[in-house]
């Protein structure tokens, strides 16, 4: 298949149709995932080389906490949580991906509820359960069409002094060009939006973001940019109180050659390189 990126809505304004398509596009990467070194589950999993250590003093401690992982596909941050004595519980959009992130869990011995739901019927689907801590991120807000609804959500899904934790890839990262070995050297390139309001970004790919084989069926999916005033301007009009935004120079894989490994396990780029945000991590109260 040839791979196609544009700024293009077959679906019109039919975010729900969009929607259904990165569900199909989800269940279809999964069994791709599962079996990648990427995400390493194979052998015994390391949820917490998903974190850098600042997440960890953001969060503080989790022992006894309810925790809800929204979009948790694999479940491995999920598993994190877990394994530092939370209750916790993901949700994901993919039935696949709950179901092999329900058997990771199981084989781990790990006491963590999933449910299949759409973010924006989570309130329904957690039968209006409260939480201490929503947690989400790396990669699941490009997935969203509406931020406000999802802040609205996210304010219903905590308890009164809750919060939420957001830990995203910076819209700058977002922004510039392929990786390298897609056609692109190793220079740090402006080719797409940072900000948002151009609608939705249809791909149409059968290559994901981990090693493996070519991902096989539904290869369409849906992607929309959010700036970082829209995240805060969201999360805000929800009626939470941003209680710390950090950007950070990291990330867990080394995206480009030539990123060197930081104290934390995670990568970084070179010294020569200028010094640019990778992720952000949003804390807010309710
Ligand atoms: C890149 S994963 C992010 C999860 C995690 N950080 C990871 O890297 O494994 C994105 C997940 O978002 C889920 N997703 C996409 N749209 C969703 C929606 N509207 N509601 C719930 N989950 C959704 C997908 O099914 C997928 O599992």
């Amino acid at each position: 298949m040839t791979d196609a990126t544009e700024h293009s809505e077959p679906w019109g304004s039919d975010v729900q149709g969009m929607m259904l398509a990165n569900e199909a596009n989800w269940d279809a990467r999964t069994p791709v995932h599962l079996a990648s070194r990427f995400y390493g589950l194979d052998a015994s999993p390391d949820p917490a080389r998903w974190f850098a250590p600042f997440e960890w003093e953001d969060l503080g401690d989790l022992a006894g906490q309810d925790v809800l992982h929204l979009q948790c596909h694999l479940g491995t941050e999920t598993l994190a949580f877990a394994r530092r004595g939370a209750r916790a519980t993901g949700l994901d959009l993919s039935g696949a991906s709950v179901a092999a992130a329900t058997g990771i869990a199981e084989r781990d011995g790990a006491d963590i509820s999933y449910v299949r739901a759409n973010v924006y019927d989570a309130v329904e689907a957690l039968d209006g359960r409260r939480f201490d801590i929503v947690y989400t991120g790396k990669g699941a807000l490009c997935y969203l069409p509406d931020l406000d609804r999802w802040a609205h959500t996210i304010a219903r899904l905590l308890r009164p002094g809750g919060r939420l934790y957001l830990v995203e890839f910076h819209p700058l990262l977002n922004a510039l060009g392929p990786k390298p070995g897609d056609g692109e050297g190793p220079e740090l390139l402006l080719r797409h939006d940072y900000l948002g309001g151009r609608g939705a970004l249809r791909k149409a790919s059968s290559s994901t973001y981990t090693d493996g084989p070519a991902v096989e069926g539904a290869t369409e999916s849906f992607e929309w940019a959010h700036g970082l005033d829209e995240v805060v301007t969201a999360v805000v009009g929800a009626g939470l109180r941003v209680e710390r935004l950090r950007e950070c120079d990291e990330l867990p894989w080394p995206r480009w050659p030539g990123m060197t490994p930081t104290p934390s396990g995670w990568w970084r780029l070179p010294e020569t390189a200028p010094r640019i945000p990778h992720l952000y991590a949003l804390l807010a109260s309710r």
